[in-house]
């Protein structure tokens, strides 16, 4: 198994997403504009797991400095992570794919940002427990 970790961003109430797009989408302020910069940075030389609209977004100069995995409701998360059995992978959601991977996850990157209005999509408490079990089972 790889070490499989994720990078998400949040709002102060765990908002995630609104219509398609991060729900804080074109806010010109600083930890926003870091956000973006620092997920780059973090993933860089990694595996991205992610779905199809994520990865797609992946503008082309990230591209070729990291692997990107499309993943989809037809795989077994399992049967994605060990075709990356020696690397850095990063779950990066959307909030679907997290709830799919969280059992595996086992480092989380959580950068909550100041951002109190509407969403759609939303960050779930419950993916940092998932699957306790198979966590203790991997040492
Ligand atoms: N704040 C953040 O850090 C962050 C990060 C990423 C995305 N987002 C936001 O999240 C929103 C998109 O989320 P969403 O809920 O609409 O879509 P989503 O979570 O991206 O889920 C849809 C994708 O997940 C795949 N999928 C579905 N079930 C799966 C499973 N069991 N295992 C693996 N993959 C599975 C789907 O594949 P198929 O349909 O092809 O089967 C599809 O590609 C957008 O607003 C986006 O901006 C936020």
């Amino acid at each position: 198994m790889p070490d499989v970790r994720s990078i998400c961003a949040i709002g102060l109430s765990g908002q995630m997403g609104l219509n398609g797009v991060l729900p804080w989408e074109g806010d010109p302020r600083q930890a926003f504009v870091d956000d973006v910069a620092r997920f780059f940075d973090i993933t860089r030389g990694h595996v991205l797991v992610a779905g199809r609209k994520t990865i797609e977004a992946i503008p082309d100069f990230a591209r070729g400095d990291r692997t990107l995995f499309i993943t989809d409701r037809g795989m077994d998360p399992r049967d994605v992570l060990a075709r990356f059995p020696d690397r850095v992978v990063y779950v990066g959601g959307g909030p679907v794919a997290w709830g799919a991977y969280a059992p595996y996850i086992r480092h989380w990157d959580i950068n909550r940002l100041p951002y109190d209005g509407p969403a759609d999509r939303w960050f779930d408490v419950n993916w940092l427990i998932a699957g306790g079990a198979s966590v203790q089972e991997r040492g």
